[in-house]
């Protein structure tokens, strides 16, 4: 049932944009990223992984390139790393974000924050990530996908919304949905490092990214839906500034 509330935080907090199709959205997300990194140019940003934000990030190194988006003074947190997996790994999220955009931009590496894929203390790295995050002042806009069964970063349906950075093993659709990017479908880690929901939800603002027609159901559910775990992205209903940045398949039952 479609509550009271949900329709008037949908209506407070959640801005919703509906694009024509993927350049669009990705020039429209790089619009408002590129503005937060203006207004606020020493602060910490969220960056998230996966097909979705690629766009994105292709449009902001064109505005590095051609514009002088200056990347210079911020602090890069990702969301998520699989574990265990190295850096060099092309399959690591490490190397996702070094080939879409950290080495294109003038981003001090120094400052560049993904977990660590390959950490033998696991709950160690978790809560340095989280006291790292909240040195840098807090996240002041985080980038997210969301995943066919509606996780963010990789907080799987069911996660505590409470959760903070952790290490936890992924759900068997996740499985399936990134199996494709291995070679060796079978070197796919089966855990991750991953920003809990908490974590998420404390970041100033959020931008969301959705496209294409396998998106469409997970998205009415978590934006109109009930706020449940079992769809981890429903916890942004609850949020005080979100963009969710759509193109027309994704938004087919908006
Ligand atoms: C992965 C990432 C998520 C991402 C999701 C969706 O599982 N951990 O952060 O949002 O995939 O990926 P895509 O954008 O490729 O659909």
């Amino acid at each position: 049932m479609k509550t009271y509330i949900n329709e008037e935080v949908l209506i407070l907090n959640i801005n919703i944009n509906i694009e024509q199709d993927y350049e669009a959205l990705s020039r429209k997300a790089a619009q408002i990223f590129a503005k937060k990194i203006k207004e606020n140019p020493t602060g910490a940003f969220g960056f998230a992984t996966g097909s979705s934000p690629i766009g994105l990030y292709k449009e902001l190194v064109r505005m590095h390139k051609e514009e002088g988006l200056d990347f210079s003074g911020i602090t890069a947190f990702n969301l998520d790393e699989y574990h265990p997996i190295s850096r060099t790994s092309e399959h690591s999220y490490y190397y996702f974000m070094q080939e879409h955009l950290f080495r294109h931009v003038n981003i001090n590496q120094g400052k560049v924050n993904i977990p660590d894929g390959m950490a033998k203390d696991t709950e160690t790295e978790c809560c340095s990530y989280e006291a790292k995050i909240a040195e840098a002042g807090g996240i002041v806009a985080q980038i997210l996908g969301i995943g066919l069964n509606g996780h963010i970063g990789f907080n799987e349906p069911g996660e505590s919304f409470e959760a903070n950075t952790r290490y936890i093993p992924l759900a068997e659709m996740t499985l399936n949905a990134n199996a494709q990017h291995f070679s060796n479908p079978d070197e796919m880690p089966r855990h991750a490092l991953t920003m809990g929901i908490r974590t998420i939800m404390m970041a100033k603002s959020i931008i969301l990214l959705a496209n294409g027609p396998a998106k469409a159901s997970i998205m009415k559910d978590a934006i109109t839906g009930a706020i449940t775990p079992l769809v981890p992205a429903s916890a942004l209903q609850l949020h005080p500034s979100v963009n969710v940045v759509m193109d027309k398949e994704a938004a087919a039952f908006f």
